[in-house]
């Protein structure tokens, strides 16, 4: 299949688009660099990928280039571009928000009318589109509260692919990741900063008491979730729950990293952020049932991976000059 990354030098999004690759697909990637965490680091996510004949990358942002020569020979888009980062949603940044979250989703799917071949656009939504839900663990017909204006913008951005659906038969497919983690993950994410405080031996910073749940996924759980949602018949105009199946209280989290680690972790709580949800946890039922999909990856064996990254990361050998 020819296939749009959107978003490919970002975490998910390379992850999909070397899966991708090794299936034997063609890929061409987009990204725009964001600056909200280092473009060193996105351009690490795609080294391996641009060593390969059958990826194209091109810098671009979606709102600022026409799109339709980029969807016009596709077969499966995988839209993961996106303002990520609940915390950062308030005030003035907001604007970048609905650019990249609302505009540029609205600006794709008017390209895919125009676009003959294609076969499925799977837009990655969030768990954040739930709020603090009244029964957990939700299901995708749970009301839709966000408490953040990051989950307005991603919710805003999964009614625009129903819409296009309903109104123009765009194949869309809506998924909702619950917290994804593993090697790549963003800077901004929690077992990210965790991780890095207790390699570093700095204090890690926790928002309320630890206390807090969340189902997490491990990454190729997600990117598989995203090839079964392109490759599944009758499943267009549909959101499913895109979760690792278990929820996890943070504290524990922190105890596994740093017991993997070899090392303590001091932590130094902070006030609860302003629109940070206090537990998610999924039904992945519907996706288990229409999409197949069943997540293979304990959360144990997850975050050992990602502290290998991490490890490689930040305590990497400072190379000695030659004598
Ligand atoms: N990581 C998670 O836990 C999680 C959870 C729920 C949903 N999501 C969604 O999954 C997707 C991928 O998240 P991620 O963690 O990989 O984020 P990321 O920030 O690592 O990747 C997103 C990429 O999109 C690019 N981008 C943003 N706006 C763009 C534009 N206008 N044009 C071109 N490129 C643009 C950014 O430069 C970035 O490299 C996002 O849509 C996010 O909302 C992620």
């Amino acid at each position: 299949m020819r296939c749009l990354v959107t978003g490919v030098a970002g975490f998910v999004g390379s992850h999909l688009a070397e899966r991708l690759i090794a299936d034997g697909h063609d890929v061409l990637g987009v990204d725009c660099f964001l600056d909200y965490y280092p473009r060193a680091l996105k351009e690490a996510n795609i080294a391996a990928l641009r060593r390969s004949p059958r990826f194209q990358f091109i810098e671009a942002d979606l709102n600022a280039n026409p799109l339709d020569e980029l969807l016009y020979d596709m077969e499966w888009v995988f839209h993961q571009a996106a303002q990520a980062g609940v915390r950062a949603s308030w005030g003035t940044s907001f604007d970048i928000y609905t650019a990249s979250n609302i505009s540029a989703t609205q600006r794709l799917l008017e390209a895919a009318l125009t676009a003959p071949k294609l076969a499925r656009i799977v837009y990655a939504s969030s768990s954040s589109v739930y709020g603090n839900a009244d029964v957990l663990p939700v299901t995708e017909q749970t009301l839709t509260r966000p408490v953040s204006p990051y989950g307005v913008s991603k919710l805003a951005g999964e009614h625009l692919c129903a819409l296009y659906w309903q109104s123009y038969r765009v194949p869309t497919v809506a998924l909702r990741y619950f917290t994804v983690y593993g090697p790549r993950q963003r800077p901004d994410m929690a077992f990210h900063r965790f991780g890095k405080a207790i390699l570093t031996g700095e204090p890690i910073t926790v928002y309320g008491d630890a206390a807090q749940t969340r189902d997490f996924t491990y990454i190729s759980d997600v990117v598989e979730a995203n090839i079964r949602a392109a490759q599944t018949p009758d499943v267009e105009g549909m959101v499913f729950n895109i979760a690792g199946g278990s929820r996890v209280v943070l504290r524990e989290v922190i105890e596994t990293l740093a017991t993997l680690a070899g090392r303590e972790a001091q932590i130094d709580y902070q006030e609860t952020a302003r629109g940070d949800v206090r537990d998610t946890s999924a039904d992945i039922a519907l996706a288990q049932r229409l999409l197949g999909y069943a997540p293979q990856v304990a959360l144990r064996d997850g975050l050992e991976q990602e502290l290998r990254y991490l490890e490689a990361l930040y305590l990497a050998p400072v190379p000695t000059p030659a004598t």
